[in-house]
């Protein structure tokens, strides 16, 4: 049992077979997809498909590549949009100074508001951080009262990651903890407790090795879970069973009655 923790299902490179996609997850021992919004039409999108799926959730807000487009309305659809009972959290949000594809002020302005509106509504955050890690640690810790959630992709180090667990975040590993050259990711994960990780894909990016290069999804997670098994030198179902724990604890969703 393993939960991708932060998949983009609604993404138009999955519009050939994202039938195949779900079924090969399944068939990897996938039990559960967050798929995850990044502007308010992916954010409908996702939700749609949660609403098709029982094993599929969604999120929903806008990234820091898409806040420019951000008007006097996006607020109040998203909120319409996280009525549904398949949302769980709000996101992804947060600082992308790598690419800057929108402005740094705005993206901050918009991060702000956006952590208000999650706190709002109750639902716990998924964060995005490129190359922003002390604004990202200094917005999180100026926001208001709010349900936690996961900083996802992490790509910050050891510090950032401890400062984060204080918070109550969690910390999502995705694929690229398989790649030679992430030392410090792997560095940090050895380190850090598995009871406060997370296991993702980011799919259709980021595929991990041996699939490297190709277009992600879900199924591969299992490759992340193995090498996080490998790094701490723990079992292999416990790493599926901690981190699916973690994943539904942040997202209070509940496991399938047995
Ligand atoms: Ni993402």
């Amino acid at each position: 049992m393993l939960v991708d923790s932060h998949a983009h299902l609604e993404m138009d490179e999955f519009d050939g077979d994202r039938e195949a996609v779900i079924r090969r997850a399944q068939e990897s021992g996938v039990d559960c997809i967050v798929t995850v919004g990044v502007n308010l039409e992916d954010s409908r999108k996702a939700v749609a498909l949660a609403e098709r799926y029982d094993m599929i959730y969604a999120s929903v807000g806008v990234h820091p590549h898409d806040v420019k487009d951000i008007d006097e309305t996006t607020y109040d659809l998203l909120r319409d949009l996280s009525k549904s009972s398949k949302v769980v959290a709000y996101g992804e949000i947060g600082l992308d100074f790598f690419r800057n594809l929108s402005p740094k002020d705005l993206q901050i302005r918009r991060f702000g508001e956006q952590l208000e509106l999650a706190a709002q509504l109750a639902l716990p955050v998924i964060i995005h951080d490129r190359e922003a890690h002390k604004e990202t640690v200094e917005m999180l810790k100026g926001r208001r009262e709010g349900r936690g959630g996961v900083v996802h992709c992490f790509s910050g180090d050891y510090d950032m990651a401890v400062s984060c667990l204080d918070m109550g975040f969690y910390i999502s590993i995705p694929g690229t903890v398989t790649y030679k050259k992430s030392g410090t990711l792997r560095d940090i994960v050895r380190k850090l407790p598995i009871d406060r990780l997370l296991v993702e894909t980011d799919c259709p990016f980021l595929s991990p090795e041996p699939e490297r290069g190709r277009r992600n999804e879900p199924a591969y997670v299992a490759h992340t879970a193995r090498r996080i098994a490998q790094i701490k030198d723990l079992p292999l179902e416990d790493v599926e069973r901690v981190t699916s724990r973690n994943a539904r604890d942040v997202f209070g969703i509940k496991t399938e009655a047995s």
